[in-house]
């Protein structure tokens, strides 16, 4: 199985960032599958970085075992939520031991806003490529919740040829570039 290792940025019960990661990997290939992160981590301190809180171990490990890393956001005050940031500086860490290294990266991202994530994924990009992950450039998605699924939350005809054609686009990215064992 190759296993793409999904950071989903709510923590919220009726995210719809969380619907939009079930609804993409209801559109995967056979043979790959989504292996969910917890964010619930205590917030970053470089005292601890010796020896790293269990969440953060596992979180870490996760993305290590994972051929691909796919961040599913939503957008706060114009750029990520602080929860996204936190994980993002505790993965990278200790010095010299970024989980992120060289692994094939996607990010993707649902609002309730007419621009669809569009700042947050900017911002995000910044830390995805100085974190010197493999970083999909096209196609990318902003999903504004209520033009791509409907009021019983179910996706919308006209938006499942664009989000089976991302995770079509994300797999081709994820086999040229993974690492081979
Ligand atoms: C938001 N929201 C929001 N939406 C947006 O399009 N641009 C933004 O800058 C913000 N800022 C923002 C800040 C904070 C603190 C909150 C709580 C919300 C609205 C956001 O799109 C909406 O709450 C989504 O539903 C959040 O995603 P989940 O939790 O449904 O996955």
């Amino acid at each position: 199985m190759i296993k793409i290792a999904v950071i989903v940025v709510s923590l919220r019960a009726k995210s719809w960032n969380k619907l939009l990661a079930k609804t993409l990997e209801d559109l995967l290939p056979g043979g790959y599958e989504f292996v969910y992160t917890d964010l619930n981590l205590p917030l970053f301190n470089q005292d601890l970085e010796n020896i790293l809180p269990v969440e953060v171990t596992a979180l870490k490990n996760t993305i290590e075992t994972a051929d691909g890393i796919l961040i599913v956001t939503p957008e706060y005050n114009r750029s990520v939520p602080g929860v996204l940031k936190n994980a993002i500086d505790w993965a990278s860490r200790p010095f010299g031991q970024n989980s992120f290294k060289g692994k094939p990266s996607g990010i993707i991202g649902a609002s309730q806003g007419q621009t669809g994530t569009a700042q947050a994924q900017s911002h995000l990009r910044n830390s995805m490529i100085y974190l010197d992950t493999k970083l999909l450039g096209q196609p990318e998605l902003y999903i504004s919740v209520n033009k791509t699924f409907d009021d019983n939350n179910i996706l919308l005809d006209s938006s499942k040829d664009y989000l089976q054609k991302y995770i079509d686009t994300f797999i081709k990215h994820i086999e040229t570039n993974k690492k081979v064992a």
